[in-house]
C-alpha cells in the first residue's frame, strides 16, 4: 500500500520543520497547521505558501481528511494532545520529550492500545546522517561485539529558558535535552536495567529561578553487564561545535569503533582491517537538507527522514519506532536516572516500572 499521509501540525515553533517536511515528502500533505498565536499561523503561511491555519486544536481532531497529528507543543502539554489525537481516531508524531513524567503512561497505554492507532515519538537525533551510517554500520556487524556506549549532549543552551514554558514546573533539562544522549544509549542497548548518576545545578540556572541540574554524569548497565555513559552540560560556556560536537554518540565493539555527532555533518570510523588512523566521512553537501532556515537551529531535514521512515513503516505494516512503549522505557530510564541523582544510590529501571505499575510487554 502506498498511502499518502496528512498531516495536521500543532505548535509552529519547532513544528515549522515538519511543515517543511511534509511539504517536500512524496509521502506526506499538509492538511493543516494550528497555534493558539495567530501572527505565527499567518507567519508559517507566509513562509510555506500554505493558505489554512486554525487556532483551535479540535479543527484538525474533527477534521476526516488528516490521518496523523504532529506534536509540537510544550513539553508539559503532550500527554494532553496525544490523547485528544487518539480519541479522535488519527496517529501520532510526537517530538521529544514524549511526556514530562510516567504520571500519564498508564493511561496513555491504555488509550492507544484501545484505539489502536499508532504513536511514534520523533527521537531527531536517531536521524541525523552521520547517526543514520553509524546505525547502519552496527547493524553490519562492523563493530564486531558492542563492548560500550559513550553518548552525550553539551550545549549553552540558557537561551531556551527565555521561553515562559521551561520555567514551569515540569521543564527539566534531562527531559529536554539530554534525552537526546540517553535515547541514543537505550538504542544501543535496549536493555538498561540500572543506573547511577550525579547532578548539578550551577548558579547559571539558579539565576533562572530554577532547580534543576543542568550538569550530569551517568552510568548505565544493562542485562548482559555492558554499560553506556551519558553525560549532559546545558548551562555554562562550551567550546563550540567546530570543537565538540553538540550530540555525540560513540560505539566500541570488538572489532571497531565509531563516532557520530550533530551539528557537523561528519562520522569517524574505524573498521577491521583497521587503518592507521580513523577514516572522517563528511556530509557537507548535505547541510542544506539538515538545515533549512537561518543558522544551524532548527533541523528539518531530520524530520523529513523521520516522518518519511514513520510513513514507510506503515504503509508496510510494520510499527514505527521508537513507538509508545520505547518511549515510556527511557522515560522509566530517566525517572531512575533522577532518582539515582536525588538519592546517591544505583537504581533499577525495573523498580520504576513495578511502582509505577506499567506493563511494556
Ligand atoms: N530536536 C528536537 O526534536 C526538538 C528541537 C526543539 C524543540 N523540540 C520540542 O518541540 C516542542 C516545542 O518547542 P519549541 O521550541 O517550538 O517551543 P515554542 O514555545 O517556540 O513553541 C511552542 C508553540 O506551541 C504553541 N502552543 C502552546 N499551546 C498550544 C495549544 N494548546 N494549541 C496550539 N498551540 C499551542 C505556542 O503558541 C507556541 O507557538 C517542545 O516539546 C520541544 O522539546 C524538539
Amino acid at each position: 500500500m502506498n498511502k499518502i499521509w496528512t498531516l495536521g501540525v500543532l505548535g509552529l515553533g519547532e513544528g515549522r520543520s515538519i511543515i517543511s517536511a511534509a511539504l517536500n515528502s512524496r509521502y506526506f500533505q499538509l492538511g493543516n497547521i494550528c497555534d493558539l498565536n495567530e501572527e505565527l499561523c499567518r507567519e508559517r503561511c507566509r513562509e510555506f505558501g500554505f493558505d489554512k491555519y486554525t487556532l483551535r486544536y479540535e479543527d484538525m481532531l474533527e477534521d476526516p481528511e488528516i490521518d496523523v497529528i504532529g506534536i509540537y507543543t510544550p513539553d508539559q502539554l503532550h500527554a494532553k494532545h496525544i490523547i485528544m489525537a487518539l480519541e479522535a481516531g488519527k496517529h501520532v508524531i510526537c517530538t521529544k520529550p514524549l511526556m514530562i513524567s510516567l504520571d500519564e503512561a498508564n493511561h496513555l497505554l491504555e488509550v492507544q492500545k484501545r484505539t489502536g492507532k499508532t504513536v511514534f515519538v520523533g527521537q531527531s537525533s536517531r536521524y541525523f546522517e552521520p547517526a543514520k551510517r553509524q546505525r547502519e554500520d552496527y547493524e553490519a556487524g562492523k563493530h564486531g561485539e558492542l563492548v560500550t556506549v559513550e553518548a552525550h549532549y553539551m550545549s549553552d543552551s540558557r537561551w531556551f529558558l527565555e521561553k515562559a514554558w521551561s520555567r514551569k514546573a515540569g521543564f527539566s533539562w534531562m527531559y529536554n535535552f539530554m534525552i537526546h544522549a540517553v535515547d541514543l544509549a537505550a538504542w544501543y542497548l535496549p536493555e538498561i536495567e540500572e543506573v547511577y548518576g550525579v547532578g548539578v545545578v550551577s548558579q547559571n540556572t539558579k539565576d533562572y529561578g530554577l532547580a534543576v541540574p543542568d550538569t550530569m554524569k551517568f552510568i548505565l548497565k544493562d542485562k548482559s553487564g555492558l554499560c553506556a555513559s551519558v553525560s549532559g552540560v546545558y548551562a555554562t560556556p562550551t567550546l563550540g561545535s567546530a570543537v565538540e560536537q553538540s550530540i555525540s554518540c560513540t560505539l566500541r565493539g570488538t572489532k571497531g569503533i565509531s563516532r557520530a555527532g550533530y551539528p557537523k555533518l561528519k562520522y569517524f570510523t574505524k573498521f577491521t582491517p583497521e587503518p592507521k588512523n580513523a577514516i572522517l566521512h563528511s556530509f557537507d553537501e548535505m547541510h542544506g537538507y539538515y538545515f533549512r532556515f537561518e543558522n544551524e537551529s532548527h533541523h528539518a531535514g531530520e524530520y523529513q527522514n523521520y516522518i518519511e521512515d514513520f510513513a514507510v513503516c506503515m504503509n508496510e505494516g510494520r510499527t514505527p519506532k521508537p513507538d509508545l512503549k520505547e518511549g515510556i522505557h527511557t522515560l522509566a530510564i530517566m525517572e531512575a536516572m533522577e532518582e539515582s541523582m536525588r538519592t546517591g544510590n544505583v537504581v533499577k529501571v525495573s523498580d520504576i516500572l513495578k511502582r509505577r505499575q506499567i506493563v511494556l510487554e
